[in-house]
């Protein structure tokens, strides 16, 4: 894959107050990811994952350093203009699956479409389609409680994607799953980076999904350790 990184992070740091102690999580974390692939990090607990991963997609400010997302420098945007990038590029999708209790599984992919301005038919042939692909469209009037874990995340992940956003980040989406469930869970996000070109950004402390990534990458001690490529037919491009 050779394509030019959609997401570049300069020299990221990231640190936390509480009283008068100071932790540097992130202490200078260079990053380009690439369209069409499915991109690991990898770390332990506390490591800074999912500071990185906010950082990344718009959530939470970095201390230093510069976030670039499709040119875009993100953090010299307001707040406004930074949700509604977020709104129209970036899909979610998280370890909790994030459903609501009171909406069928249709019903909560096609909601949050509204929000990015797709209604009406529109966006019943987006959810359905959505649904479709994570092989769900049996399921769809039935609401979580009926769901099993496996089939939430892959709701949530018809969510993240109905919309065709360009970048999808993931973070631990596999942890509260079992091997098959987890299985299947990469293998949609890795659809979605090979199939549809999305930048797949996932982040996890769960060895399970190496082998099913295109790039892995360690952070430890709030630097990127390693950079790797599973696939050694596939060589590592900078
Ligand atoms: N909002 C916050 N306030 C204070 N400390 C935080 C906050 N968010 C994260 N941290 C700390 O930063 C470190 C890294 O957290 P996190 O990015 O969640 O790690 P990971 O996702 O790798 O488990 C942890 O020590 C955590 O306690
Ligand atoms: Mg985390």
């Amino acid at each position: 894959m050779n394509a030019e990184p959609t997401i570049r992070l300069s020299a990221i740091e990231r640190s936390f107050t509480q009283g008068s102690v100071t932790a540097r999580v992130l202490k200078g974390i260079d990053l380009a990811v690439r369209p069409g692939e499915l991109t690991l990090i990898m770390g332990p607990s506390g490591s800074g994952k999912s500071t990185l991963l906010a950082a990344a997609s718009g959530l939470l400010r970095p201390s230093a350093g510069r976030v670039e997302v499709l040119g875009t420098e993100l953090w010299a945007l307001d707040a406004g203009a930074i949700d509604r990038f977020r709104l129209e590029h970036c899909g979610f999708v998280f370890q909790g699956f994030n459903l609501f209790a009171a909406l069928t599984a249709f019903e909560q992919v096609v909601y949050p479409l509204g929000f990015s301005g797709i209604t009406g038919r529109e966006a019943a042939a987006a959810a359905a389609e959505a649904l479709d692909a994570v092989g769900l469209t049996k399921r769809a009037h039935l609401y979580p409680a009926a769901l099993s874990g496996g089939e939430k995340q892959r709701v949530a992940i018809a969510r993240a994607l109905a919309k065709r956003p360009r970048l999808l980040f993931a973070d631990e989406p596999t942890s509260a799953l079992d091997k098959t469930n987890g299985e299947a869970v990469v293998a949609l996000l890795k659809e979605a980076a090979h199939g549809r070109g999305t930048t797949v950004l996932c982040v996890s402390h769960d060895p399970r999904l190496i082998a099913h990534a295109d790039r892995v990458l360690r952070i430890e001690d709030g630097l990127v350790t390693s950079d790797e490529r599973p696939d050694p037919a596939k060589p590592i491009l900078h």
